[in-house]
Order: structure tokens, then sequence, then C-alpha cells
């Protein structure tokens, strides 16, 4: 074990607040109206860096569901079908107004709901501060530019062919809680942009984004009904809208074994799906990278929001000649790291989302110490003065790790990087695709032809080489094998929202 943590004591004011949060319980969004659950029940919304309520929600269930459902349906055959593309443009661009001006407040209820830290460093690929703003106004620019095609056809006479692209109606999205704002966002922008109507069902665990998301949707302008949220749990709320007759896709980013579940429950109706899952994604380190940027890009690789990252590089590969320089580097790199309260700006690892995410985390700890790995650096749940209430982990480094370690092959979204040793390029492009999972992976070389051979060989939606976790809206993101169907972001992504239809013509 290494030296201790740097901790913080928390801020003289622990709870600076959003008038968003004003006690009252939080209802759903229907039609454009704000209505409680059917079943009156609510259920509450904690707070991970100190366990704290701060927000009653309503709970939905499948009455709400089919409820939502119907005004997704009544918004996507009314007035919005006939809305030209112009003006869902102007809409999308209003939004992104919106969300731009009240940005800091959103993340504020990141910051407390879900526990990102208010000072996280902003990726170097955002456009701007409030990235989330530009994937709005990125889908603004596809919505004028969503068309068909005139195919020549080789029908004897004259016959026309051409295809009209339609959306495909109403679209339920499920999404997880580990990036509130962007996880709300990324659905909502091609559902507009393509002329869907939606029902949002934000995580449990941090539903507060998206409820005043909708409120600030709802004062830009947005239409009623198409753009509804419910709140409530997976097992109920999600399982309906999944299994829903009236849904026409769900658009569903979480879990590998989830996203299984709504295959499922989407068979009935032979729903669209598309699925953005979990990743246990490589990061390899040649020995001739640079390693004063390797170390820390691979350490925020893995321990950027607390590991709650679905594309983390959670299996550093590092080549033999300097392993033992990198473990050292890596496992002093997470001790420095401050873990604290989200709210102090000097934070820089945050707790992790709940208790049984902190359950599920530290459980793997154990895992991974049984199986042999060496820990050096973390290891434990952090439960020093102003940190005991919270759900905290120390960034932690197995050293050691064998491919075959449960802690190397499943998903732990926790800041846990497992650190294994290479001998050559064959040889880890093998061990990096022997995983079910191919969201991502990375690459840190100077050599330029080892950097490309490496991106050709790796079984992954996305390969970072000498950086990590860079976004853009313009840049597909999405998952080979079991890590998902489909892309969000980018041009074609708009394609998982729309039908294309073939019109014949007989002009004879
Ligand atoms: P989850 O995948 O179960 O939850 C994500 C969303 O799906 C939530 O809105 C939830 O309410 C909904 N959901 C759950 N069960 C459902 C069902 N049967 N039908 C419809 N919707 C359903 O993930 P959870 O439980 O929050 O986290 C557990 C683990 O999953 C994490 O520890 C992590 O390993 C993984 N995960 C991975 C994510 C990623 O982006 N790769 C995101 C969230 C979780
Ligand atoms: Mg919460």
């Amino acid at each position: 074990m290494s030296a201790p943590h740097r901790t913080d004591t928390p801020p003289a004011s622990p709870s600076p607040s959003s008038p968003f949060l004003d006690g009252r319980p939080k209802r759903l969004l229907i039609g454009g109206q704000w209505v409680e659950a059917a079943s009156g029940r609510t259920f509450p919304s904690v707070n991970p860096s100190t366990g704290e309520v701060i927000a009653d929600l309503a709970e939905a269930d499948a009455a709400d569901a089919d409820r939502a459902v119907t005004a997704a349906r009544a918004a996507f055959e009314g007035p919005w079908r006939r809305m030209k593309p112009r003006d869902r443009q102007a809409l999308l661009w209003a939004l992104a107004d919106a969300v731009q001006a009240h940005y800091e407040e959103l993340r504020l209820l990141e910051v407390l709901d879900m526990g990102s830290p208010i000072g996280r460093p902003r990726s170097g690929s955002a456009p701007s501060p409030a990235w989330e703003a530009e994937v709005l106004r990125y889908f603004a620019g596809w919505a004028t530019k969503i068309h068909g095609e005139t195919i020549p056809n080789s029908i004897p006479g004259s016959v026309l062919s051409y295809t009209l692209k339609e959306p495909v109606g109403v679209v339920a999205a499920i999404v997880p809680w580990n990036r509130p704002v962007s996880n709300a966002v990324w659905k909502i922008a091609p559902v507009l942009a393509t002329g869907c109507t939606m029902v949002l069902k934000p995580a449990e665990e941090a539903s507060l984004v998206a409820l005043r998301l909708g409120e600030l949707l709802t004062e830009a302008g947005l239409p009623e009904g198409v753009v509804n949220i419910v709140t409530g749990f997976g097992e109920s709320a999600g399982a309906a809208l999944a299994e829903h007759p009236g849904v026409d896709k769900v658009a569903f980013t979480g879990s590998t074994p989830t996203g299984r579940r709504i295959i499922h429950a989407a068979a009935g109706n032979l729903k669209r799906v598309s699925l953005e899952l979990g990743g246990k994604s490589p990061d390899v380190v040649f020995a001739d990278a640079d390693l004063s940027r390797a170390i820390p890009g691979a350490a925020m690789g893995v321990f950027a929001n607390s590991g709650q990252v679905c594309c983390a590089g959670t299996r550093i590969y590092v080549e033999r000649p300097i392993y033992d320089e990198f473990v050292d580097g890596v496992s002093a790199f997470a001790d420095g790291l401050r873990v604290g309260n989200s709210l102090d700006p000097r934070t820089k690892i945050g707790p992790v989302v709940s208790a049984e995410q902190l359950a599920r985390v530290t459980g793997y700890l154990e895992v991974g110490r049984a199986e042999g790995a060496r820990i050096t650096a973390g290891g434990s749940r952090l439960e020093t003065e102003g940190l005991a209430q919270g759900y905290f982990v120390a960034p932690t480094v197995f050293a050691d790790v064998r491919d075959d370690m449960r802690v190397a092959r499943e998903e732990i979204f926790g800041p846990v990087a497992c650190v294994l040793p290479f001998d050559s390029l064959a040889e880890v492009a093998a061990r990096s695709n022997d995983t079910t999972y191919g969201l991502a992976g990375g690459i840190w070389t100077r050599d330029v032809g080892k950097a490309h051979r490496m991106a050709s060989e790796m079984q992954a939606g996305t390969v970072w080489v000498n950086t990590m976790l860079l976004f853009d809206p313009a840049v597909p993101f999405g998952g080979y094998k079991m890590s998902g169907w489909g892309l969000e972001m980018g041009q074609h992504s708009l394609d998982e929202y729309l039908n294309v239809k073939s019109v014949w013509i007989n002009t004879d």
C-alpha cells in the first residue's frame, strides 16, 4: 500500500443550492404538463458526497409510461409532424442557447446529484465550455440537411424511384447517471433534428438535470408532448417503456446486461433498438511513449468521473521495459489526486454515484486482492473526516494483473486501473481484443507507424492515440461487439432515428 491519500475537509457551506432544489417533490413532464405519478409515490435523490437527500422525485410506473407514450404519439401525429426543418433547426438553436445560459445551474445539479467534481477539467476537444450546447447546435445544422435520393433503376419503361427519410416516430430514451447533461442531450438532439418525439427516462440515481432541462426546453418553446420525461426505476418505468407497443424505437445507454433485457423487451413489436453499452477498454503504452504525457493521460483515462465512464481505459497494457517505471508513476499520480466533496473546486475525484455503486466497486477491490493483483495505490473506501457519509473510493492501481482475473474482464465502473505487462505489438493486439466488449481503446507511442498498425488491430468503435476520452459532436461514437448497436454523434447517427421509404412512380 502506498502513501495515504490527499483528501479534503468539505467546504464551509457544503450545500450552495439551485433554486430548482426548493424542497417540493419533482414531477413528471407529460404532454407539456408537470404531473404527479399515477401512484402518488415518490423516491429520494441523494447527494453522493454527503448521503443527504436533495429532492424527492415522482416514481413513475407502467401507467405513467403509457400516458407519456400516448402524449408523445399525439405530438408526433400533430403539428410537429408538419413543422418545417428550418423551424426545428431554429428550435434546436433556441434550446442550445437555453442550455448555454443555464449551464452553471445544470452543472451544479449534476455535481450535487451524481458527484461529478465542480472543477472537472474540460475536455481538450470541447468547442465551448458548455459543450452539450454545441451538440444541440451540431444537430440543429442537420435538421435542414436530411433528405433522400433519386436512384436510377433498370425497370423497362419510365419508372422514377426515389427515397424519403422519415422520422421513426416515438423514441423511448433510457439513460444512465454518469454524465446527466450529456446523457440527456445526446438523445434529445437527434430526436428533435429528425422530427421524432420522445419519452426520456433518466436514471433513478440522478434525474434532476433531465427535469431542469425539461423546464428549460419548455420555456425555450418546445411544443408540448415532443419531449416527455418520466422519472422512476428501471425494472418498472424503464421496462414498461422498453416493451410498450406504442414505442417505435428505444435509444438506450447503460450496462450490457440491461441492454440485453431491452432487446428482449423490444421483441414484442420489433421496435428498433440502439444501444450504447459498457466496456473494458484497453489502453496500450509502448516503451517509446512520452511517459510525461502517457502517465497522467492513461491515469485520467480511468479515474476521470471516478471511473464512471463507459469508455474508460481500464486495462492499461504497458511494454515490459517501462513497466516498473509506469507502475510507479501511475501509482504516484493516483495517490496525488485530491479526493473530496464534489462541490469543492479543488476536488479532482468525487464520490461514486450511490451506496450500491460503492458496494460494487469495493467488492471488486476485494476480488482483485483475492485474485492476487498487487495494490500499488488506493485499494479502499475513503472515510476520513468529511467523507465518511459519502461514497468515496481511493483511486486504485492494481499491478501485475493477469488477463484471466475478473478485475481485468468485468466492468467495474469505479476508479480502478489494472496494469498488465506485454512484450510485443502482436501479443498486445491479441490480448487487448480478448474481451466481449469493444467500445474504445487507447495507444501511447511516438512511432506513427505503430500507432496506425495498433489502431487498425483494435476491435473497438473508438481509438485514441496519445490522448484519451475526447468527444466531438461531429465524430461518431459507438461500440463493437457487446458494447452496443449503432452510433451516436456524427452524420450517421441520424440514421438511427430515420426510416427510409422508397417511392416508385410510373411516369408512362
Ligand atoms: P443500468 O444499465 O441498469 O441503468 C441504466 C438505465 O437503464 C437507468 O435509467 C435504469 O433505470 C434503466 N434500466 C434498468 N433496468 C432496466 C430494464 N429492465 N428495462 C429498462 N430500463 C432499465 O445500470 P446501473 O444499474 O445504473 O449500473 C450498474 C452497472 O452498469 C454499473 O456499475 C456499470 O458497470 C454499468 N453501467 C455502465 C454504463 C456505461 O455507460 N457503460 C452506464 C451505467 C451503468
Ligand atoms: Mg443522486
